[in-house]
């Protein structure tokens, strides 16, 4: 006789146990390549953060420069004479107690006309790869140059700041002092640019959380950052500026701007380059100390962080956040915030 075929319900159960052996070969598999996320390598509570993982780096507690050079371009910073009617300095725009900008939706020059854009902050300027919205400057240098001869900021001219400069007779001993030429119009950009290589903000509590101190951050402020990370706001703002190395549009998942007329200030990086390519695109900026320097954005449309957030993530990430994301977004932003000189910003 020949044996019985087998029956169905034992088919099924042979290859239920079949399938239940591969599972658990595939388990084993599974944390057998990947050990670091099995349970039994599991990392202790109070985990250090490897910062050679974070798209983020700290800010060195220490840069070396030539404090003659600081001080004197700390002068020239808050010098009104550079500027075409001894009214206005880069100060006057760039409040080192307001968090190095001025809080206006656009800035009021030395006539009393207005910027195209935002003022950004100069703090930590001096780790940005390029300078200005468009990323239109190489160096802090030629940043400095044009800001005083630019007719809207101050309507400086050369010959005359210089022989302004020229009068105060401890401006001539000062600069003969750190430079064998003494005052020209390249030792006046220099030492304003070194003093702004000073202007770098160490210490913020995220630095600390960066370097290993787990207790710097609230459980909220974590869950910021987890967020800034997995969403992809890192992608762009990253580094140790978190921002201030790349370029990208402005709207890449919609038009953030058709609500509005579009000026020429708004095509960013196309007015440097007249690439179509390039048009409303802009150097990400730097969320450093962003909390102290509403508004937001090359246009100041954003009165505040929470709208900045928002906006960010329709509009570069194509996602809506819940109110509770928002609002812990801006509670890591906030701890971004250092110190100058040793005292909170
Ligand atoms: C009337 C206001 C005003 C004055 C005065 C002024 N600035 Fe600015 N500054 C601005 C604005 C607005 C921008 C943005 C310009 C742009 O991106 O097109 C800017 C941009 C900058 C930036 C670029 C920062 C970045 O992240 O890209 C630096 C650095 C800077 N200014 C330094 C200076 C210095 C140094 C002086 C003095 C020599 C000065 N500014 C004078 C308003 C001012
Ligand atoms: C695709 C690149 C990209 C992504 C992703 C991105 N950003 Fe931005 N971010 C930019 C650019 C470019 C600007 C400048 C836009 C402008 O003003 O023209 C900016 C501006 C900002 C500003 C305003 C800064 C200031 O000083 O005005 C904030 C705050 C900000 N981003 C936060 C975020 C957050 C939070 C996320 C994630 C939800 C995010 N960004 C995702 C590119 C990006």
């Amino acid at each position: 006789m020949s044996s019985p075929p087998v029956s169905l319900p034992r088919l099924r159960r042979f290859s239920l146990v079949v399938l239940c052996l591969l599972a658990v070969l595939v388990a084993f598999l599974w944390q057998w390549i990947q050990p670091s996320r099995s349970p039994q390598h599991a990392e202790p509570a109070q985990v250090v953060v490897n910062v050679s993982e974070q798209p983020i780096l700290p800010i060195p507690l220490m840069v070396e420069l030539d404090a003659r050079q600081v001080a004197l371009g700390d002068r020239l910073f808050h010098e009104p004479r550079l500027s075409k009617n001894n009214q206005t300095s880069c100060a006057s725009c760039h409040n080192l107690s307001t968090g190095g900008a001025d809080r206006k939706v656009r800035s009021v020059g030395f006539s009393g006309a207005t910027t195209k854009v935002n003022a950004p902050t100069v703090f930590n300027s001096g780790f940005n790869f390029r300078q200005n919205w468009d990323g239109r400057f190489e160096t802090l240098e030629a940043q400095t140059d044009a800001s005083i001869l630019s007719p809207v900021l101050m309507g400086g001219e050369w010959s005359e700041v210089i022989d302004k400069l020229k009068q105060e007779p401890d401006y001539v001993q000062t600069f003969a002092q750190i430079y064998p030429d003494g005052i020209t119009r390249d030792n006046v950009n220099h030492a304003i640019a070194t003093f702004e290589r000073s202007l770098y903000t160490p210490n913020s509590r995220f630095d600390r959380y960066l370097k290993g101190d787990d207790t710097a951050l609230t459980a909220d402020e974590k869950q910021g950052y987890e967020i800034f990370r997995d969403y992809g706001c890192a992608s762009c703002h990253q580094g140790m500026n978190i921002g201030g190395n790349l370029y990208q549009q402005f709207g890449v998942m919609g038009n953030y701007l058709a609500n509005r007329t579009i000026t020429p200030a708004d095509f960013g990086r196309f007015n440097v380059t007249g690439k179509e390519s390039d048009r409303f695109v802009f150097r990400v900026p730097s969320l450093r100390n962003v909390t102290l320097t509403p508004p937001y954005f090359h246009d100041g449309s954003a009165e505040t962080l929470e709208k900045a957030v928002e906006v960010m993530a329709q509009y570069q990430l194509g996602r809506s956040l819940e109110p509770q994301q928002v609002n812990q977004l801006v509670q890591f932003l906030n701890t971004l915030t250092g110190g100058y000189q040793g005292k909170p910003l």
